[in-house]
């Protein structure tokens, strides 16, 4: 039943429908890209003001620590462009490049391993549609050893339900925004401690924006709490307190300026649901 009831449903797809898809899929990917998953505030050249215009996602040293100095190559198709859809969903889903080496830190792999099929698809087809740009970048190197692979493939990652809602949220600030990889410290054997301090914060954060913590963003009474949805929402989209002090280090607030309103509220709904933790 379900065969013939696909079959028919792509059968019905006439070619006038099929460019609007298209459409649709490269609309959702350039607002996941500019917005949400923020690709550029690692794989873009940026000033103070954000991504420097004409050179979206043409590559960036992104940081140095003791482990590693690392590069975020150019994404443009001057860089990917020969890579396939599906050399680039295993790439960006499961870190695996085409010639088979692992693509290190801090691209968040282990977050974007439950990125949705067609969330993915959107990214993939806005890639393509992004000017080439010709850069000329190091490539990263790493002093700590990679692990030999994220996981086993991954097959297929069903749709999270778009809404305002604590699932549609958590989607977006685990799989989509990384959120909570900066804003969760680290275990001594250095990976991420989500088992039992997920959104906590503690995390230093060098680079040219000095030194920063990332803040905690669980229930504890001197973190999130102290904060109204609305004062939440504006720090995320503009980089400001409630006290209007600028906040400081490699949060993406330029790209988080664009996110939907659903999706903002979302995502706080979601945090207001973590238990409080310290660092
Ligand atoms: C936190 C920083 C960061 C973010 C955010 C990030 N990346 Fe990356 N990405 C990197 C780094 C660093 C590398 C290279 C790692 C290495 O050298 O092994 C990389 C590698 C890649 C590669 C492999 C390119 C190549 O030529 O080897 C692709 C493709 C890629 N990223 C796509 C994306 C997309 C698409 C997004 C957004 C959905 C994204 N990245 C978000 C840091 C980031
Ligand atoms: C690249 C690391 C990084 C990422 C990714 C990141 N943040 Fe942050 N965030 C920080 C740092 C660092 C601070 C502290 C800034 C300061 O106080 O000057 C911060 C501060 C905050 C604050 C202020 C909280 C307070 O009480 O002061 C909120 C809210 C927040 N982040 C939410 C988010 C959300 C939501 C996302 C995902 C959409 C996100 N962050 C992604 C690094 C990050």
């Amino acid at each position: 039943m379900v065969k013939i009831s696909l079959v028919s449903a792509l059968l019905s797809i006439t070619a006038s429908t099929l460019p609007a898809y298209a459409d649709d899929l490269v609309e959702r990917g350039a607002y996941l890209v500019k917005h949400v998953a923020a690709c550029g505030n690692c794989h873009s050249p940026l000033d103070a003001t954000g991504e420097i215009a004409g050179k979206e996602l043409s590559g960036r040293f992104v940081i140095s620590t003791p482990g590693f100095d690392a590069y975020a190559p150019n994404i443009t198709p001057a860089g990917i462009g020969g890579w396939s859809d599906e050399e680039l969903s295993i790439a960006i889903r499961e870190g695996i490049r085409p010639d088979g080496t692992l693509i290190g830190p801090p691209m968040p792999i282990e977050l974007y391993r439950r990125l949705s099929d067609s969330d993915l698809a959107a990214i993939i087809a806005y890639l393509r549609t992004v000017p080439a740009v010709e850069s000329d970048l190091p490539r990263s190197r790493y002093r700590i050893e990679l692990p030999s692979s994220y996981g086993p493939p991954v097959s297929f990652v069903a749709d999270v339900a778009p809404g305002e809602t604590v699932e549609y949220g958590a989607y977006l600030a685990g799989p989509v925004a990384h959120c909570i990889e900066c804003h969760t410290p680290m275990t001594e054997a250095g990976h991420f401690d989500y088992a039992s301090r997920l959104g906590a914060g503690g995390q230093i954060l060098e680079g040219p924006w000095g030194i920063a913590v990332t803040a905690n963003l669980t229930s504890a009474p001197d973190a999130l709490a102290r904060w109204s949805d609305e004062e939440v929402i504006n720090m995320i989209r503009t980089g400001h307190r409630p006290d209007g002090s600028a906040m400081a280090g490699p949060m993406g607030y330029s790209f988080y300026r664009g996110m939907a309103e659903q999706d903002v509220r979302a995502i706080v709904a979601y945090l207001r649901t973590l238990p409080a933790r310290v660092p």
